[in-house]
C-alpha cells in the first residue's frame, strides 16, 4: 500500500508533481556517475531567456573529500540530515550575459537556473533519487570555500540520493518527514490585472 500522503490535486496534472517531495532521509548511498549524468542533462535542457543558459552545478559525491567541503558550507540544521545524501551540489547562477554582443546584466538568471534546478529535481524522482534544495547555507563562507566568482550567484545547495529510514533522521525532524501541501491555484493565479 502506498504511504498516507496529504497531496491532492484540484485538476489533473500528472502524478509526478504530487510523488516529488523534498525528503530530509537520506541512505547515504552514492549516486552513479550514470544517474549523475542523467540529472543534470535534464538540467541542460530547461529553458533560458536569450538561451542564456545562465546555470552552473557544482557537486561532490559522498566518501569524497568534496562532499566534506560542501557539508562544510551548510548551516548546522541542513548538515545534521544532509550528511546522509549521496551527493550535494550547488547551483549557481552567472548574473551577466550576452545581449546583441555587449556583455550586460541578466534580468533573469534566478529564474532561469529555478528552471534547471526543476529540470533536475524531476529527473531525480523519475530515476528514483530524492532532492532537496537549500538556502540555509554560509554565503560568504561558500563562496570563499568553492573559489565561486562574484559575477555568480550562489543559489541553492541541493541534497541528492536515495531516500532512507526516517528513524535515522535526528528525532526533531522526525514528525516533520510528510510530503507537503499547497495553497490552491485560486490565490495565485489572476485573470488580468493584478488584484486590488
Ligand atoms: C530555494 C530553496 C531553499 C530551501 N532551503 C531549505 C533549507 O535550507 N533547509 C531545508 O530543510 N529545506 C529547504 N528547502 C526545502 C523547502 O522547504 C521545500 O521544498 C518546501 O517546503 C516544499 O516541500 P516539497 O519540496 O517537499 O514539495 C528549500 C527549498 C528551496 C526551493
Amino acid at each position: 500500500m502506498a504511504p498516507y500522503s496529504p497531496r491532492q490535486a484540484d485538476y489533473p496534472i500528472d502524478e509526478a508533481f504530487l510523488s516529488r517531495w523534498s525528503r530530509r532521509s537520506f541512505s547515504g548511498e552514492a549516486v552513479s556517475d550514470a544517474d549523475l549524468k542523467s540529472i543534470f542533462e535534464a538540467a541542460r535542457w530547461a529553458p533560458s531567456s536569450m538561451n542564456a543558459q545562465p546555470w552552473r552545478f557544482l557537486f561532490a559525491k559522498a566518501g569524497t573529500p568534496n562532499f566534506d567541503l560542501f557539508l562544510q558550507q551548510l548551516m548546522p540544521f541542513n548538515q545534521a540530515w544532509a550528511k546522509k545524501a549521496g551527493a550535494l551540489i550547488v547551483a549557481l547562477s552567472y548574473v551577466k550575459m550576452d545581449y546583441q554582443g555587449q556583455i550586460v546584466a541578466s534580468p533573469s538568471h534566478a529564474f532561469d537556473t529555478g528552471a534547471a534546478w526543476q529540470n533536475l529535481a524531476l529527473q531525480a524522482h523519475k530515476l528514483g533519487y530524492n532532492t532537496r534544495a537549500m538556502g540555509g547555507f554560509l554565503r560568504d563562507q561558500a563562496r570563499v570555500a568553492l573559489e565561486v566568482p562574484q559575477d555568480y550567484d550562489m543559489q541553492a545547495f541541493i541534497a541528492l540520493g536515495k531516500a532512507g529510514p526516517v528513524a535515522d533522521l535526528p528525532a526533531d525532524f522526525q514528525a516533520r518527514e510528510v510530503p507537503t501541501t499547497r495553497k490552491p491555484a485560486s490565490e495565485f493565479v489572476f485573470e488580468g490585472k493584478f488584484p486590488g
